[in-house]
């Protein structure tokens, strides 16, 4: 078996934070996103991954994932010259898979657990497609299944109006070589793509077999700044390794599950996990509570920060309470000490503020 992952497209809803970069290196307690999807694959005895990428952030995913040599595997990159759609990838991606069956890994999808136990159903039934479910409280952005008692797949339709259920599609999908079939037999959507719902549903008027999996561990579409946070909650709390590399003072205080990288330096602060700070960082008269995850280069002095995520090379100063922020890198926030209570701001396009 082979595996695909996408790691193309814009990242309108994480902007600003993809004007610079790519959403799937965003990281998630400071590891890339698309990190995780590869020890999925990998985990899984997976050896043959593609990775489609876009002429405009390729080079960045190229630079962040290497040859594979870090995961023990080759990885091959496959450019998508424009954005077709999920199914448009997998007929880019042709050549590489030739006749394989094969895996598609969403690059911004996050899951709870590994993927190995659908892997071996689908090797063990050898259905045409397994896809994976997850209830969803706003159905309306996803592509939705409908699902007979007996719990066949009757239908599968992309960001309904109407939605026919609660039950989103998960960006992580088998596949066997039919699919190619179902691809050529589809017309773009009315957003100009080639969807890869409409693929697995016209596998279905095909009559061949289409297997689903109702998820029990938490799925994240990371694609949005709420997402992100309750992402790197959560992979804080369930997988974080407590590890101190860092020189902490006796004035300071580490307290739970706290991992901080070799050459940072923590004076006289508070630190309450689960945190996780990277290399060479600064942490001086300051709180970092929990659910935070702090980059490599930063420099936090006298501030107070809870569930936040503040990445390379970004300084705060003096600041009495920040909470729930998405920080991107190099970004400088202090606080002003003159007498009149003014702002002052210079934010990018797209910056989201609360004062
Ligand atoms: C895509 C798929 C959709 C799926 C979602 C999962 O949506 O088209 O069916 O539910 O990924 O992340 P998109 O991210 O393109 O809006």
């Amino acid at each position: 078996m082979k595996a695909i992952i996408l790691s193309g497209g814009k990242g309108t809803r994480l902007r600003p934070l993809t004007y610079s970069g790519a959403k799937q290196l965003v990281p998630v307690a400071n590891k890339p996103i698309l990190f995780y999807c590869i020890d999925n694959i990998v985990r899984a005895g997976i050896k043959d991954i593609g990775i489609i990428i876009s002429p405009e952030t390729g080079q960045e995913i190229r630079d962040a994932v290497g040859d594979g040599s870090r995961w023990g595997i080759g990885i091959k990159y496959i450019i998508q010259d424009m954005p077709g759609g999920l199914a448009h990838a997998i007929r880019t991606a042709r050549d590489f898979l030739a006749d394989s069956s094969f895996v598609m890994y969403l690059g911004d999808n996050l899951i709870g657990a590994g993927i190995e136990k659908f892997v071996d159903e689908f090797n063990r039934n050898k259905p045409e497609a397994l896809i994976l479910l997850k209830e969803v409280e706003n159905p309306k952005q996803f592509g939705v299944a409908e699902i007979s008692k007996e719990g066949r797949v009757i239908r599968l339709i992309e960001k309904p109006d109407v939605p026919p259920s609660n039950l989103a599609l998960v960006g992580i999908y088998i596949f066997s070589r039919a699919i190619h079939d179902a691809i050529e037999r589809i017309k773009p959507s009315k957003r100009g793509e080639l969807e890869i719902t409409d693929a697995i549903q016209e596998l279905i008027v095909m009559d061949r077999n289409v297997e689903s999996f109702v998820l029990d561990m938490w799925w994240l579409d990371t694609g949005k700044k709420d997402d992100m946070l309750t992402a790197n909650a959560i992979v804080l709390d369930e997988w974080l390794k407590e590890n101190i590399e860092a020189s902490v003072d006796e004035r300071s205080n580490i307290l739970g599950r706290v991992s901080i990288g070799s050459g940072s330096i923590i004076k006289a602060s508070k630190i309450r996990g689960p945190v996780v700070i990277g290399e060479n960082s600064v942490i001086e008269n300051s709180f970092i509570g929990p659910y935070t995850s702090i980059g490599n280069n930063v420099k936090v002095t006298g501030s107070s920060v809870e569930h936040s995520v503040i990445m390379d090379e970004s300084e705060l100063k003096d600041l009495e309470r920040l909470e729930e922020s998405l920080i991107g890198r190099r970004v400088k926030i202090t606080k002003n000490h003159t007498t009149h209570k003014a702002l002052r701001l210079m934010l990018g396009d797209d910056s989201m503020v609360e004062v």
